[in-house]
């Protein structure tokens, strides 16, 4: 079955490296961005840039740009249409409303705190989870059609739905940019002398603070109530003795964990069951997906 083209709006470090990867492995993709230096390095990369977008569209705008990212641009009635936003709630309740079945919802569990075309790099999705999303009217061949993309630049896709994503990203990437900025304040209160001496673990704490504000912003304030909630239990775990709080928080850190391969029937509860397993697809069979789930010790 031939591969259908993918048209990728916004060509910064998301879309410029997706569209990169995927114009490097041979596939036809379009793109558009409102930048005409990210136009002309996405082009430089064998990116036809076009506002006519057709098969399998993929929004990498800023989750503030999300709602009106197709405005002014010729999109294919058969297109599927997907986004990277690191928040899905906000973006299903707009896009998706307006889109209907033609969109799934995506985010990528990859990027660094650069941003822009300059910091495109087309094996950012290689070994990534890719979160995708699966509704109750979600269709499973555009859900699919999807997926095919994040497999094919390398990502394993994790099955979830809209509400279970900011549930879970709330606490391991929303909470994080919050306790890197407190860090920092709390570093900089502190004085020069701490800022002087600060090294690794001050460095490591408080990289991703380093995003563009506008863009943790948005992440966090799409994501309210279940980052609030989350770092709610932050705060219920800094309350414990600390020799208990270190020793809870090595141990996860540090578990060792196997996996195992499954396959997993192409059907909406199996998939969501697999992603709250903590399980990925890695590749797709006529009427099953394959995959791993985690084997702990
Ligand atoms: N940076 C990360 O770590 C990361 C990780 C996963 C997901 N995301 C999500 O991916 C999306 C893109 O993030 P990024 O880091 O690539 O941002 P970025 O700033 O690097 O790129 C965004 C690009 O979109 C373009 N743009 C803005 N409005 C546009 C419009 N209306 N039409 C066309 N182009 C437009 C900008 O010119 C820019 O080139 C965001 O929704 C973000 O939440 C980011």
């Amino acid at each position: 079955m031939p591969v259908p083209p993918v048209g990728v709006v916004g060509l910064g470090q998301l879309g410029g490296s997706l569209a990169a990867a995927l114009a490097a492995s041979g596939r036809p993709v379009q793109g558009w961005d409102v930048d005409p230096a990210a136009r002309d390095a996405a082009a430089a990369r064998g990116v036809q840039i076009t506002r006519e977008l057709s098969g399998v569209v993929v929004l990498a705008v800023p989750l503030t740009a999300m709602a009106t990212a197709l405005d002014g641009l010729a999109v294919d009635a058969d297109a599927t249409v997907t986004d990277l936003g690191s928040v899905k709630r906000p973006v299903l309740e707009t896009v998706g409303t307006t889109l209907g079945k033609r969109f799934v919802g995506g985010h990528p569990m990859c990027g660094t705190e650069r941003s822009g075309h300059t910091a495109v790099d087309p094996g950012l999705f290689t070994g990534a989870r890719w979160a995708l999303c699966l509704e109750r009217g979600t269709e499973l061949p555009r859900w699919l059609r999807v997926a095919e993309v994040a497999l094919a630049v390398g990502a394993e896709v994790v099955p979830v739905t809209a509400a279970e994503h900011d549930d879970a990203v709330a606490a391991i990437s929303h909470v994080p940019h919050l306790l890197a900025a407190a860090l920092a304040a709390a570093a900089g209160a502190a004085g020069p002398l701490a800022l002087a001496l600060a090294a690794g673990s001050f460095r490591d704490g408080t990289r991703v603070i380093g995003s563009d504000p506008a863009f943790v912003r948005a992440m966090v304030e799409g994501n309210a109530g279940p980052t609030a909630a989350a770092l709610d239990r932050v705060r219920e775990q800094l309350a414990r003795p600390w020799a208990e709080l270190v020793a809870d928080g090595h141990a996860v850190a540090t578990r060792q964990q196997g996996r195992r391969s499954v396959r997993v029937p192409l059907e909406r509860a199996a998939l969501l069951s697999l992603g709250r397993a903590g399980g990925a697809v890695t590749g797709r069979l006529a009427a099953f997906v394959e995959g791993h789930v985690p084997e702990h010790d």
